[in-house]
């Protein structure tokens, strides 16, 4: 039986001062691709709420929706670890919600984690998951699904008040089992300063380079998301382009009778 990347692995990547490669997928064909190219780490994230689902923010997508697309990428990985984002109002009403919905990621979907969103008002939640054995991605700083309250996708950390908040969040967070915390969207400066000051990983997103790690949505590395590219984003590729004009070909050589010839017929 082959083991799953897992918690203990990343920890360990801290101590031997190497860095962590973490990048969405949420599906079976990116997610066999993602393994092949040797990253160890996918997040099924709620962003796929808007890069798969088109929504306008993470909002709308469900717990049933996630399992959905979890269950895909377990299915498609054997080495990676798979961690299920917990989306928008699947943990945030009670503790018994939280582990409920949580336990559906290792239970029904194969994930070996789960992330979410929140500083100190979520460490009750993380230390029950902790107990329940559910290993926590925690995640601060521009947390998407609080757009409302932050009024839009912004820098978070910029004021002492705010730094000091988001410092004391992840010391918190670390007590509580958390075995790894992204930090999206926050100066450098203080992502270098909590990076230090813990034990466990920093993923960064938007966080600079001293984080022990960093994540990235696969739809923004692949120019398949043009909505809008945030600051932070390095687009790698740009894979519309060739889809685009192998589709063209196609289109052309139906209207002109050029496919299918001989070979492609019995
Ligand atoms: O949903 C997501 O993909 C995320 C990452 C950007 C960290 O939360």
């Amino acid at each position: 039986m082959t083991m799953r990347v897992s918690a203990v692995d990343i920890i360990q990547k801290k101590k031997s001062k190497e860095k962590i490669t973490v990048i969405t997928a949420y599906d079976y064909p990116f997610a066999k691709i993602v393994e092949e190219s040797g990253i160890e780490v996918i997040l099924v994230g709620d962003s796929l709420s808007m890069v798969v689902q088109g929504n306008d923010n993470t909002l709308p997508v469900t717990m049933d929706e996630m399992i959905y697309h979890v269950k895909m990428v377990t299915r498609a990985t054997k080495k990676a670890m798979v961690i299920g984002d917990m989306p928008y109002m699947s943990y945030q009403v009670s503790v018994e919600q939280c582990l409920t919905n949580a336990g559906r990621y290792l239970k029904e979907a194969g994930a070996n984690a789960i992330k979410l969103e929140g500083g100190n008002e979520v460490v009750d939640l993380v230390k029950a998951l902790v107990k329940a054995e559910i290993p926590v991605m925690a995640h601060i700083g521009l947390t998407p699904q609080a757009i409302h309250r932050m009024g839009g996708y912004k820098v978070q950390g910029k004021t002492e008040e705010s730094a000091n908040k988001l410092f004391d969040d992840a010391r918190r967070l670390e007590d509580a089992g958390a075995f790894c915390i992204v930090l999206e969207a926050i100066p450098s400066d203080l992502a270098h300063k909590i990076t230090s000051s813990l034990e466990i990983p920093t993923i960064g997103i938007g966080a600079g380079p001293h984080c022990d790690g960093q994540v990235l949505v696969l739809h923004d590395v692949i120019g398949l998301f043009d909505r809008f590219v945030p600051r932070f984003v390095k687009t790698y590729t740009n894979i519309k382009e060739p889809i685009i004009s192998a589709l063209k070909q196609y289109k052309k050589e139906v209207e002109e009778g050029s496919f299918p010839s001989e070979e492609h017929s019995f």
